[in-house]
């Protein structure tokens, strides 16, 4: 998911560009906006964390893009690709080093497991795109 300061900031492109450059392929996107619900739900994991209320209210300022990669090893190479939580903290080259502004604004997710990675892709394409591959 790239996350609204990417998205506000204008770079969706160069985001995308880096994944396919890194071996993935796309199989399913979305511009959308979540609701305050809908952030909620997709962090719930969070929910008992301090900083849960900002995320959720981050994650609703402004639209996000939804993406299904594929790729061999995807959920690991992706998480590699796009560098540590804190862009402070970040690889050079990766993408939040790249493009994020805080831990909170931090340009990306990436699922950090096939299991999750199922959830979350259903979460945003629930239904026949779950297949279209
Ligand atoms: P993400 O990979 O989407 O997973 C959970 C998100 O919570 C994380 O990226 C950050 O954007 C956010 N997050 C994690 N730690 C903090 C923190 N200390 N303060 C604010 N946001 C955080």
């Amino acid at each position: 998911m790239i996350k609204p300061d990417a998205v506000e900031n204008g770079h969706i492109g160069a985001i995308l560009e880096k994944i396919n450059g890194a071996g993935f392929r796309i199989v399913a996107m979305k511009l959308t906006q979540l609701s305050r619900n809908e952030a909620g739900q997709f962090y719930a994991v969070h929910a008992e964390r301090p900083f849960y209320g900002e995320l959720v209210e981050y994650m609703t300022s402004g639209p996000i893009v939804a993406d299904i990669l594929e790729k061999e090893n995807a959920v690991a190479d992706f998480r590699t690709l796009i560098g540590a939580t804190n862009p402070a903290e970040a690889a050079e080259g990766t993408i939040r080093k790249l493009y994020a502004q805080s831990i909170a604004a931090n340009a990306i997710h990436g699922s950090d497991s096939d299991e999750n990675a199922a959830i979350e892709g259903a979460f945003f394409f629930g239904g026949r795109e779950q297949y279209a591959y």
